[in-house]
């Protein structure tokens, strides 16, 4: 008897891990749309001088052709939520992929600078509605202990597409290749494509949609066992009894709820103001107002994006045992420092080899200070503060915040080098650093631990923002 129980448990725990990893693999499959957001914010750095120098762009035009990717991502994210109700997560990323590849081919193929934008339009628009698709349907389908890691996995895969895309461009910076720089994204566009297609349904959205059914179905492959699946069914479909749609409506009646939302939104104003985009997005101009080549401004700006892709990982290691605040706290000051540094040095201008070798320390110093807390953390509270019942419409809020500073800062940043001087632009995203010092101090809760129905809790009961963990 004993035996025949060992062997039915053994072939029971055999299911599981299948079942785990089935899911797992899904989870790294939906994944890649982090990755194709990564590939198409990175790829334009490198292609920039060379566009550029084609189209015979002023700093007006460059600022257009950088941004217009993130205004579509903008308003893409506005719809994402619609669109992944109406037509499901994977009916979303379908769609994002089919923006993926189009807009792809219209930047390489482009006769012109206004086709080139359209095209980073169609790109940022995708971007925009994988970046929400994506993570949700991750969320949906991994089991609950492998959620929080493969949510991270996707902030992963974003700085691994950025690092990538800086060493496609430059492999083909020698030639002054832009097209094919931004062309052959066209290929992991196609895999996605064909990925998504092979995706079965997210089992949530299934239920939300009446299709019981082909949830159940979906589940029970997912899942160890019919038993498992059974639970975690009736369990989605209590949560979807209990979760409303009327955060718009919770807003306009609740100033406790506004106050989550609005630290959200600040969080990503903030975020954008420390200056990352400017430098992963210009990387190479700034390097090349420190007389560095046009190829060593390249290489430097594969540095730049491996840092990041480093640091973000060495994040996901620390966040959870060290805590938000102090590592918040630690990225900013950092982040300050350096950028002062990178400031002063291109006041007095870096001349000498040596000088040269301690900014591009000095911007690696600031990536990865930017990359152990700003980046990550800033995702990760916006999502922790926001309470249940206006979930969906405060982490919305806070998206298409992140979106729209950042259009502006990429927007206006050539024009302020040229307004301001390099030197004078990185002093003051320094001081927006310390700002967000003074802002982590005073605002910013410890959710560390923190179960979220705490910090509900203590929203709704009015305590102070900076004390919501507590
Ligand atoms: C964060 C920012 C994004 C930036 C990225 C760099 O996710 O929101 O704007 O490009 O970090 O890794």
């Amino acid at each position: 008897m004993v035996g025949i129980a060992a062997v039915r448990n053994d072939v029971a725990a055999g299911q599981a891990q299948r079942s785990t990893k089935r899911a797992t693999a899904l989870g790294i499959l939906a994944a890649l749309a982090g990755l194709m957001f990564g590939l198409d914010t990175g790829v334009v750095a490198g292609a920039l001088p060379f566009i550029s120098t084609d189209f015979h762009a002023t700093d007006a035009l460059q600022g257009w052709i950088v941004s217009s990717m993130m205004a579509g991502a903008a308003f893409g994210s506005l719809f994402a939520g619609r669109i992944s109700v109406r037509f499901g997560r994977t009916g979303a990323m379908l769609g994002a992929a089919v923006l993926f590849l189009s807009g792809t081919l219209l930047c390489a193929l482009a006769p012109s600078a206004a086709v080139l934008i359209l095209g980073r339009v169609f790109l940022g628009l995708a971007v925009g509605i994988a970046a929400f698709a994506a993570p949700l349907y991750i969320s949906e389908i991994t089991v609950e202990s492998a959620r929080g890691s493969m949510i991270s996995f996707y902030q992963l895969m974003v700085s691994l597409g950025i690092f990538l895309a800086f060493v496609s461009d430059s492999i083909l910076a020698d030639g002054g290749h832009w097209r094919w720089m931004l062309g052959i994204m066209a290929v992991p566009a196609s895999i996605f494509l064909g990925i998504v297609l092979i995706l079965p349904h997210s089992p949530r959205w299934l239920m939300m949609k009446g299709r019981t059914e082909s949830a159940r179905k979906v589940l029970q492959n997912l899942r160890s066992d019919e038993e498992v699946a059974e639970a975690e069914l009736q369990d989605i479909q209590a949560r979807i009894k209990h979760s409303s749609d009327a955060g718009f409506g919770l807003f306009r009646k609740n100033k406790h709820f506004r106050r989550s939302v609005f630290l959200g939104m600040l969080l990503q104003v903030m975020q954008q103001l420390t200056g990352i985009n400017a430098l992963l997005y210009y990387a190479p101009r700034v390097f090349q107002a420190a007389h560095f080549g046009t190829s060593a401004a390249i290489w430097a700006t594969t540095l730049v994006g491996l840092t990041n892709m480093a640091f973000t990982a060495v994040a996901i290691a620390f966040v959870d045992r060290w805590g938000r605040r102090p590592l918040l706290i630690l990225s900013c000051t950092i982040a300050a420092a350096s950028l002062l540094g990178v400031g002063v040095l291109l006041g007095v201008g870096a001349t000498t080899f040596a000088m040269q070798l301690v900014l591009c320390g000095l911007v690696l110093v600031f990536v990865a200070g930017f990359a152990i807390g700003e980046g990550p953390l800033v995702w990760t509270l916006c999502s922790e503060v926001q309470p249940t019942r206006g979930r969906d419409f405060g982490i919305g809020c806070s998206t298409v915040t992140n979106w729209s500073a950042n259009w502006a800062i990429s927007k206006t940043f050539p024009l302020l080098m040229v307004a301001m001087g390099a030197s004078s632009t990185f002093i003051l995203f320094a001081v927006f650093n310390g700002l967000f010092i003074l802002m982590t101090l005073f605002m910013v809760p410890e959710t560390k631990g923190v179960s979220l129905e705490t910090i509900e809790a203590n929203l709704f009961a009015g305590k102070r923002l900076r004390d919501l963990g507590r």
